[in-house]
């Protein structure tokens, strides 16, 4: 099934334009920097990055590429304002890691920098998996696909476990038919929608295997590394520190030890069960001060997790099996 070229009725109309050069190649206003640092001092770019570095430990491959990203896009800026038009750089993207490495996290510092950048209106995301792009009846999976579309134009689409989009084993699956909106829109309206597909590496090396039209059309593929132990430690105070909590030393202890534990177990999805592990420990922490109803509680009792509130954790009580 072939979907008709379009450009989504009603959606591209919008007043404001991303101000670089458009698909019918109209020149651009010149905002009048001639250099990079010009062209950051006109915009939240490097306020993005730093927050970037500072908010997510590790990383480091992708925050590299994300800065690549963001050079390409100044330089074509100031390309732009020297008019030397040229079609919109592809923005599209992979985002490809175990759950929990950060990858929905960065895809919306992304539209921000995109944003800044003027690459996309808007810089929203919106995100979405398979089940709200393709219907479950003949005629149901275009308008949800152009629904979701017209939602996201201007900013980021983000499309988690995209493999799913494919299914190879159901002769008539009707997420062909999303494939084929999406890559026309990707390709007509790339420069005011950014597609970024998510999964697991090896399934979406698949997808992309038997949709190659997609993988032509990805121009960034960027690789989320599972984290290291120190690394999940650091990640647990940046989100403690972000909520007033604190462990003391012995829960700090207990927590490594937890981390390397729970790294081994089934299910383990990095910084996502590291978050899920201190809200249990917050939860364990309150059932304690609540047992002490007449207890005086300082701020310092009200905020510290302390190793009891971490070692009761299931974790410590499954058998390890050793292989
Ligand atoms: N490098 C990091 N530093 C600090 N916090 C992080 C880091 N990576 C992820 N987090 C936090 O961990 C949680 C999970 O991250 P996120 O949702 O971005 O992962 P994901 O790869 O999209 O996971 P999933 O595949 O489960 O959707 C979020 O609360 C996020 O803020
Ligand atoms: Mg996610």
């Amino acid at each position: 099934m072939t979907a008709p070229a379009y450009n989504l009725p009603g959606v591209t109309a919008m007043p404001e334009k991303a101000p670089h050069a458009t698909s019918s190649g109209v020149a651009v206003a010149d905002t009048g920097a001639r250099t990079v640092s010009e062209v950051m001092a006109q915009t939240q770019v490097q306020q993005v990055m730093d927050a970037l570095d500072r908010d997510l430990v590790g990383l480091k491959p992708v925050k590299s590429r994300i800065r690549d990203i963001a050079a390409l896009l100044v330089i074509d800026r100031l390309r732009l304002n020297l008019g030397l038009a040229a079609q919109a750089p592809s923005l599209h993207m992979c985002f490809t890691g175990n759950p929990g490495t950060g990858k929905t996290t960065v895809a919306m510092r992304m539209a921000q920098i995109l944003h800044e950048l003027g690459y996309v209106r808007s810089g929203h995301l919106v995100a979405v998996t398979r089940d709200d792009l393709v219907g479950q009846y003949i005629g149901h999976t275009a308008p949800k696909t152009k629904e979701v579309l017209k939602k996201a134009m201007g900013g980021v689409l983000f499309i988690d476990e995209a493999y799913y989009l494919y299914r190879p084993e159901n002769e008539r699956d009707y997420g062909q038919e999303a494939i084929e909106i999406l890559l026309q829109v990707m390709e007509n309206q790339r420069d005011d929608l950014v597609v970024i597909l998510a999964g697991y590496k090896d399934r979406m090396d698949t997808f992309f295997q038997s949709n190659p039209g997609m993988n032509s059309r990805i121009a960034h593929h960027i690789d989320f590394p599972d984290y290291e132990e120190p690394e999940l430690a650091e990640i647990a105070q940046h989100m403690l520190k972000a909520q007033n909590y604190k462990l003391d030393d012995e829960a700090q202890v207990a927590f490594e030890r937890y981390l390397h534990l729970r790294r081994q177990q089934p299910h383990f999805a990095n910084a996502r069960s590291v978050r899920n592990a201190l809200e249990r420990a917050r939860l364990r922490q309150a059932s304690r001060l609540f047992a002490n109803p007449d207890k005086v509680l300082s701020a310092d009792d009200l905020s510290t997790l302390n190793a009891q509130d971490i070692l009761a954790s299931r974790v410590f009580q499954t058998k390890q099996v050793s292989p």
